[in-house]
């Protein structure tokens, strides 16, 4: 479990020396319940801060520092990895630079378009009015879990993966997202899930099936060579992750402001076509991939602060999302905001590939619920949980909820 992190805001003026003892950790249980006061006063008092932890880092926060970082791939490169600490496994495109990266996104992108992901709308509805029947017991329902789960499974079956599969994946996938996924029963489920993977790979090379992203990836090429085995478990597995928790995040968090705001579940009903910009507002507002690093390749600066060639670079993303240089009233969610040029799928070569999917999901799930469900309330905040690493989500959001 990592530190706590205590903070002492400092008095006006006396700006960023007395940051100095701040040991900014993402994984703190400051930045998993509240962090908006924090980010905003180190956006405002000290927008470069350099942390001690996973062997020493910098932190920014502004929006436009942040979006620096993800576009300037020259100068801010993946290959010492993307996380603090680093994942003992490659994740594929995302731990390469262009121009290489690009061959590897090559693969994905003709299955992740806009028109593409389509495809999956009418079993994300179907699934929807599936699950909310057997989600709602008595009149409660864990948003988290329904978010969570809708999420992951829309986003396997887009993958390829189908029928009584998608359960299996459901199991592994709940103890992997879950408190045991750090013991015994994880690992048996990670390496069972990785054998999976491999055998669907297996079952897709070179045959005649459908035409799904697991096939894409089992008969990928980069540099005229076909892919390897552990290339093309690398890029599920990064699909797999990447998708679930982030889609789930974004839902969850779309719902509890629902609940907290019926007056905007009312709008959204009454006018279903603001649907669009609402789901870009609540993955600006919930930001689930909230904090992702980069290492400089040469000396830089970053708002007149100097940084050495070789340093980790922590960007919050959802620091920037809230930053209110660039968005008005930015810890509300305003269902019409537009301009939106939120960071959340992120920016420059690794902007999202599953960000159109992962829409099609959010968008999906608001749907079939506020249809399902006439009105809806958090049960007890106090007693909903966070978690914060990479990625920010609510894990547990019990609501009473009356059906329409
Ligand atoms: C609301 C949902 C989602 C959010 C908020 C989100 C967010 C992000 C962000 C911020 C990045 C850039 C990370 C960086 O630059 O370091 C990213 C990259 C990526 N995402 Fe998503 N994502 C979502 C859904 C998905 C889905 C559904 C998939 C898969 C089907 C996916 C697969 C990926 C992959 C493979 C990359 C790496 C792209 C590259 O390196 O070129 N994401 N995502």
């Amino acid at each position: 479990m990592a530190e706590e992190l205590t903070v002492e805001s400092p008095a006006p003026g006396s700006q960023a020396a007395a940051w100095g003892d701040l040991q900014y950790d993402h994984r703190s249980s400051k930045v998993k319940v509240a962090p908006f006061d924090l980010w905003t006063s180190l956006r405002r008092e000290c927008p470069v801060l350099h942390s001690d932890r996973y062997g020493g880092f910098w932190f920014v926060g502004r929006y436009e520092d942040v979006k620096r970082v993800m576009t300037e791939y020259e100068n801010f490169s993946v290959t010492n990895g993307v996380t603090l600490p680093r994942e003992p496994m490659l994740m594929l495109p995302l731990e390469v630079d262009p121009p290489l990266q690009r061959q590897y996104r090559a693969v994905l992108n003709p299955h992740l378009t806009p028109s593409e992901v389509l495809k999956y709308e009418d079993f994300a509805r179907d699934l929807a009015r599936t699950m909310l029947p057997r989600e709602i017991r008595n009149g409660r329902i864990d948003l988290a879990h329904f978010g969570e789960t809708f999420a992951h499974t829309v986003t396997m079956r887009a993958l390829g993966f189908e029928g009584a599969d998608l359960d299996r994946l459901d199991v592994w996938c709940g103890i992997l997202f879950g408190p045991e996924r750090d013991g015994d029963a994880g690992h048996r489920a990670g390496a069972e899930l990785m054998e999976f993977i491999g055998l669907a790979l297996d079952q897709r090379t070179g045959q005649a099936g459908p035409d799904d992203l697991l096939r894409a990836i089992a008969n990928g090429e980069v540099d005229g060579r076909p892919l390897d085995r552990g290339e093309q478990l690398s890029l599920v597995v990064l699909l797999v992750f990447g998708g679930i928790h982030t889609t789930g995040a974004a839902l969850t968090s779309a719902l509890v402001w629902l609940a907290d705001h019926p007056g905007d579940a009312r709008r959204l009903r009454a006018q279903p076509d603001l649907m669009p910009t609402a789901v870009e507002e609540f993955v600006r507002y919930a930001s689930p991939v909230s904090h992702m690093r980069r290492t400089t390749t040469r000396d830089v600066e970053i708002g007149g602060c100097p940084i050495g060639e070789g340093e980790a670079v922590q960007f919050g993303i959802a620091s920037a999302n809230h930053d209110e240089t660039e968005f008005e009233a930015p810890d509300q969610v305003i269902l019409d905001r537009r301009p939106n040029r939120h960071l959340g799928f992120g920016s420059g070569p690794h902007r999202c590939v599953g960000s159109h999917l992962g829409k099609l999901a959010v968008r999906v799930g608001l749907q079939e619920f506020l249809a399902a469900v006439s009105s809806f309330e958090i049960e007890d905040h106090e007693s909903m949980t966070y978690f914060s690493s990479e990625g920010r989500a609510i894990t547990h959001a019990p609501a009473f909820v009356v059906l329409a």
